[in-house]
């Protein structure tokens, strides 16, 4: 070891070993769980409560990350003013993707999704989270880079996706891109980017979503 870096320290791993047929049911149970989340873009403005979306941000924070450098900042908005701000700058933004910015390969994709420029679930849903990727930190007036920070937010987000799916909740995964407009309204410092921005809540009663499919697991997976 290189005498000028702290030593590593070790603790046994806490891990459960279970049998193969509860290995079976969960993994299946898992499947099961996840197989039932879609995008959800018709919110019901029903409160849910403030603890369920900390838990599941507890959750998205065991995720792994380069060099544990655990570079995510998770900002909750649930005030009106702030979401109207949010809806406004968002679909400034949206409209100018959706009126020249998006190639025609990319509109013919979200076509079959049926989205546009409208935004009314930022402001309907009682909860955005907001995901920001920390670039860089400062410690002892040092800089220094967050490593792989874009594969490490994107687990997290994954994880967050799925721990909210879990608690019965309904997400829609937005990215109004460019999303600068997220670091301004909410305040956040230069190294921190928009990452994702995710309404959270109860789908509206009758709410639809886009027929579509997932691919298959022979297109997905490859065992050599
Ligand atoms: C990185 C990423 C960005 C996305 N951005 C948007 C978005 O800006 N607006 C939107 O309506 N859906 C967005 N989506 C949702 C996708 O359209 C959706 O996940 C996809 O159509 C599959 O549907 P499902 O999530 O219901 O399985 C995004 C998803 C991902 C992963």
């Amino acid at each position: 070891m290189n005498p000028k870096f702290p030593e590593p320290r070790f603790i046994p791993l806490n891990f459960q070993t279970l049998s193969i047929e509860e290995q079976t049911r969960r993994a299946e149970e898992f499947y099961a769980t996840l197989d039932k989340r879609r995008t959800v873009r018709d919110f019901s403005d029903e409160s849910v409560p403030f603890e369920l979306i900390e838990q599941a941000i507890r959750a998205a924070g065991t995720a792994p990350s380069g060099a544990n450098m655990q570079p995510w900042r998770f900002v909750i908005v649930k005030d009106a003013e702030i979401k109207r701000k949010i809806r406004v700058a968002a679909e400034e933004e949206e409209y100018k993707s959706y009126h020249g910015r998006m190639s025609d390969k990319w509109l013919r994709r979200l076509a079959t999704l049926g989205t546009d420029e409208h935004k009314p679930f930022l402001e309907i849903a009682p909860y955005l989270i907001v995901v920001f990727r920390i670039t860089s930190t400062a410690e002892n007036g040092e800089t220094e880079p967050t490593y792989y920070s874009q594969e490490s937010v994107g687990i997290a987000v994954g994880m967050l996706l799925a721990a909210l799916h879990n608690a019965g909740l309904a997400t829609l995964t937005h990215t109004p891109s460019p999303m600068k407009f997220l670091q301004e309204i909410l305040g956040r410092p230069k190294t921190e980017v928009p990452f994702v921005l995710i309404p959270v809540g109860l789908p509206a009663t009758r709410a639809l979503v886009p027929d579509i499919s997932r691919k298959p697991l022979e297109d997905i997976m490859i065992v050599l």
